[in-house]
């Protein structure tokens, strides 16, 4: 059985990750320092599979911490998911951001190299295209200065591994998410952002819940069809099955290129409103928001052209916006209660 190591697999997109590994065969050891996150996230991923993965609390900035780790375990690959992620602290933190996404992300990768290890899947994002010049965005379009220092650790993330991937030889997939969102079918996992969320789905659930008074909508006058700005939601357990069909190209040596990224998305793109609307229909509720100007750093439109990840992953999203919504307001109504 092939043991994968999940760095920050207590996480949103790490938990969804684990739970699909579990369901694949694999054996997962978790490192996650708790910062983002709870050790309860760890009984609900064993509810769900049945099975305990083996957890390590430990912070992927300290060296020997990641050293011990893998000098417990035989490890034939690593998924490394943890980071931080809030692009307006991002900008007020910057050392701490270039520091916690980049030592992690060169330590891990010293491991692997000091032990000839293969196999790495890194979390990159979207945000690298930055305003796109052309819809959909294909994997060929060019990555841009970033508007954020958050966007900037994965640009120079990327980097890191290519180089390191040529030097060492080193197969490493970076997969660049679009916006991800939803919960998992049970229930039992889903997104826990601390204070008040940033992102546009956990905003629309903690309203429905009353968390929040009212959702502000940045902007209606942008040139698109109804003046709101356009993502492409990809539900987390979609998005998770990426990883998963990223590791099996890398096991398989299906790889062309020692250093290989990949556009996770749907391909769909959704305006705000049309987030709104659907999650009202299929919640049957209604939504307190009102339309408020721009926010800094927002591109108007960003949707993926995944014919190349379709393909060369033999990976295809499954579920809907519907369903996404949906379990996304199952996942907030049991944080309430
Ligand atoms: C989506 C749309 C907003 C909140 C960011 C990062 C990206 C990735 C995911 C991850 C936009 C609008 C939002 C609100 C709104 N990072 N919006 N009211 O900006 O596409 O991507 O998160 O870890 O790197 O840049 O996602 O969910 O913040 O916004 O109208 O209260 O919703 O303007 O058009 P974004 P988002």
């Amino acid at each position: 059985m092939k043991k994968i190591l999940v760095t920050g697999g207590l996480g949103f997109i790490g938990s969804h990750t684990v739970v699909e590994l579990q369901n694949e065969g694999f054996e997962v050891v978790i490192i996650d320092d708790l910062s983002n996150t709870t050790l309860t996230v760890l009984d609900s991923i064993t509810d769900i599979t049945g099975i305990k993965p083996t957890f390590h609390k430990a912070d992927v900035r300290i060296k020997s911490d990641i050293k011990a780790v893998f000098d417990a375990h035989d490890i034939d690959g690593v998924i490394h998911f943890a980071a931080f992620k809030a692009v307006g602290e991002s900008i007020a933190k910057p050392l701490d951001y270039y520091e916690n996404n980049l030592s992690s992300l060169i330590y891990i990768l010293q491991e692997i190299r000091d032990r000839k290890l293969d196999n790495f899947i890194f979390s990159s994002s979207a945000t690298v295209y930055g305003e796109p010049n052309h819809l959909p965005i294909t994997e060929n379009a060019p990555v841009k200065k970033a508007e954020s220092v958050y966007g900037n650790t994965k640009k120079i993330g990327e980097e890191i591994i290519r180089d390191a991937s040529k030097a060492y030889n080193i197969n490493a997939i970076a997969l660049r998410y679009f916006n991800p969102i939803g919960a998992h079918a049970s229930a039992k996992i889903g997104e826990l952002p601390l204070g008040v969320p940033q992102n546009l789905i956990p905003f629309v659930t903690q309203t429905a819940a009353g968390i929040r008074e009212q959702l502000s909508v940045f902007g209606d006058d942008y040139p698109t069809e109804d003046g709101t700005a356009i993502r492409d939601y990809i539900h987390v357990v979609d998005l998770a099955k990426a990883h998963i069909a990223a590791l099996k190209r890398l096991i398989n040596k299906n790889n062309k290129e020692s250093f290989e990224f990949f556009n996770i998305g749907t391909g769909k793109g959704t305006s705000v409103l049309e987030v709104i609307n659907t999650f009202e229909k299929v919640n049957d509720l209604k939504l307190n928001y009102k339309i408020v100007g721009r926010r800094d750093g927002d591109v108007m439109s960003c949707y993926a052209d995944t014919t190349i990840a379709n393909k060369e992953l033999n990976w295809k999203t499954e579920i809907g916006l519907d369903e996404a919504l949906r379990s996304a307001w199952q996942w907030q109504q049991k944080q309430s209660v």
